[in-house]
Parts: C-alpha cells; sequence; structure tokens
C-alpha cells in the first residue's frame, strides 16, 4: 500500500466515527527543524507554512468545524528582530496566498490575538482574507496571532470592568457563560484536542481559559514533519478516549 493508500484509508476509518469539532494545534519545532539540516531557522518557519496549508487541508477533509493554529505567541516577539520579521512577511504571503483556496473549501479565516499589535501592512492583508471569507459557513480557521493566554483574559476582564462601571453587569452575574463571552473566542466552543509538535510538555500561554477539559496529544515529532496522517492518528486516538468531565 503506497502512503496516500494508507492516509486515505485512516481516513475513512477516522470519519466512520464521530469527529471532534475543535481541533487546536500549538506548531511547535520549526527551529529545530532546521537546526538539525545545518540551516537557518527560518527555513524552518518556511517548511512550517507548508505543513500548516496541508493541516487545513487534511481539516477539512475529516469535516472539522473549528481548526486553530497558534502561529505567533505575545512572547514571539522577544525572539531576534530578524526572525520575527521573517515571520511576520511569511505569515502575510502565506494567509494572502491561501485566500483562493479557503474561498475554493468554503473556509472562514479568523485571527484570535491582540490584532492592533500586528504590524499594519500585515494586518491590512490579513483583514482583507478575514473579510473576504466572512461569510464562508465550512470550516473556521482560527490563527492565533500576537496571542497570548493571559493577555485575552486581561482584556476581556478590563471589558467587564468596564460594564460593571457603566452599571450594565452586576458582579454577581459574572459566570462562566460571561467570561467566555468576552474573549477572542466568544462564539467558539472550547477545543475538543489541543495538539503540540516537538515533544514540549507545555501550553505556552495558548487558550488558558478554553482547555480547561480539553484532551491533549503531544508528539515528538516537529511541525514541518507533520502530516495529514499524523492529524488523522491524532483524531482517532481521541476517538478512543473517554473523556469524563470530573464525573465516573
Ligand atoms: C514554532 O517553531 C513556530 C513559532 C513559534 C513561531 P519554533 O520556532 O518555536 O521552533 P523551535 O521550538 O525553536 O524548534
Ligand atoms: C509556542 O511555541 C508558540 C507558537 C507555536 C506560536 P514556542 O516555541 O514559542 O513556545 P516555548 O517558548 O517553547 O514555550
Ligand atoms: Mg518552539
Amino acid at each position: 500500500m503506497t502512503r496516500a493508500q494508507r492516509e486515505a484509508e485512516l481516513l475513512e476509518t477516522v470519519r466512520a466515527q464521530p469527529v471532534p469539532e475543535h481541533v487546536a494545534i500549538i506548531m511547535d519545532g520549526n527551529g529545530r527543524w532546521a537546526t538539525r539540516r545545518g540551516l537557518p531557522r527560518v527555513a524552518g518557519h518556511h517548511e512550517g507554512v507548508k505543513t500548516a496549508r496541508a493541516m487545513v487541508r487534511a481539516a477539512d477533509a475529516l469535516g472539522l468545524r473549528y481548526l486553530t493554529l497558534y502561529a505567533f505567541s505575545t512572547e514571539n516577539w522577544s525572539r531576534p528582530e530578524d526572525e520575527v520579521s521573517t515571520l511576520m512577511s511569511l505569515l502575510e504571503r502565506a494567509i494572502h496566498s491561501e485566500l483562493p483556496e479557503l474561498m475554493e473549501r468554503n473556509a472562514r479565516l479568523r485571527v484570535l490575538g491582540r490584532t492592533n499589535g500586528i504590524p499594519a501592512a500585515v494586518r491590512r492583508g490579513i483583514d482583507h482574507v478575514v473579510h473576504a471569507t466572512r461569510e464562508n459557513t465550512g470550516l473556521n480557521v482560527l490563527m492565533a496571532f500576537n496571542y497570548g493566554g493571559r493577555d485575552e483574559l486581561i482584556d476581556a476582564f478590563r471589558a467587564l470592568a468596564r460594564q460593571v462601571q457603566a452599571g450594565e453587569l452586576r458582579p454577581e452575574d459574572i459566570s462562566e457563560k460571561v467570561i467566555s463571552a468576552a474573549l477572542y473566542t466568544a462564539d467558539i466552543p472550547d477545543p475538543d484536542l489541543l495538539i503540540r509538535t516537538s515533544g514540549e510538555m507545555r501550553i505556552s500561554n495558548f487558550l488558558l481559559w478554553q482547555i480547561a477539559y480539553t484532551e491533549l496529544w503531544i508528539t515528538p515529532t516537529l511541525w514541518p514533519d507533520f502530516t495529514a496522517s499524523d492529524l488523522y492518528g491524532a483524531v482517532a486516538e481521541f476517538q478512543g478516549r473517554t473523556r469524563r468531565f470530573g464525573k465516573v
């Protein structure tokens, strides 16, 4: 059996059972992938973009409703300036060139993060794709860009505090639902499955509130080496798990 045949068979098996609604991915390991090959780190980011594209296709093939990709964290600004600027232009170009395929797939792009902190030119490019795909009703691709879980909570608490101050909200009415609705992910269900590549056993400030009961799946595979079959395999393992939500 060829690799493509194995992948198609795995996809069919996974699709025969209920698939998760929302899968989130911490795309990690680009730098190490490049370093191991004696290449500059940015070469890993170039490869990583190809994997991200493949994941949009794979998520669509699976029939997911939401695919969240952690592309750039609030902490990533502390990287060397040339790596940051390469990442910015790479992300901008990748998003721009993805537009025709997003339209073809009826997929919608949204951004999670402090968008006002993204360089204006990059933001304009992203806004264009977000706007062009806003009516699409298929897969939702959520790109976490200039995203920090703690910043998201700070923004939510500030918004709620302002509502309390204005007399529009009583403190005793602040509930899980009210907090969830104040996040960047306001109308989006919590992730069912969180994948992290490159083997790090940490969350790195990602979706802190939303992952309270998310299933975790961590693989040593570096992001540029991650394939559609790896995603299907992760979902297959998820399908075999029992989510107890604190019950017996
Ligand atoms: C993930 O790969 C991409 C981003 C964080 C933008 P890294 O660049 O973190 O790669 P490693 O972890 O250094 O290998
Ligand atoms: C997490 O990866 C952020 C993204 C994938 C965008 P990092 O490489 O920045 O995380 P740490 O530094 O290893 O925790
Ligand atoms: Mg990393």
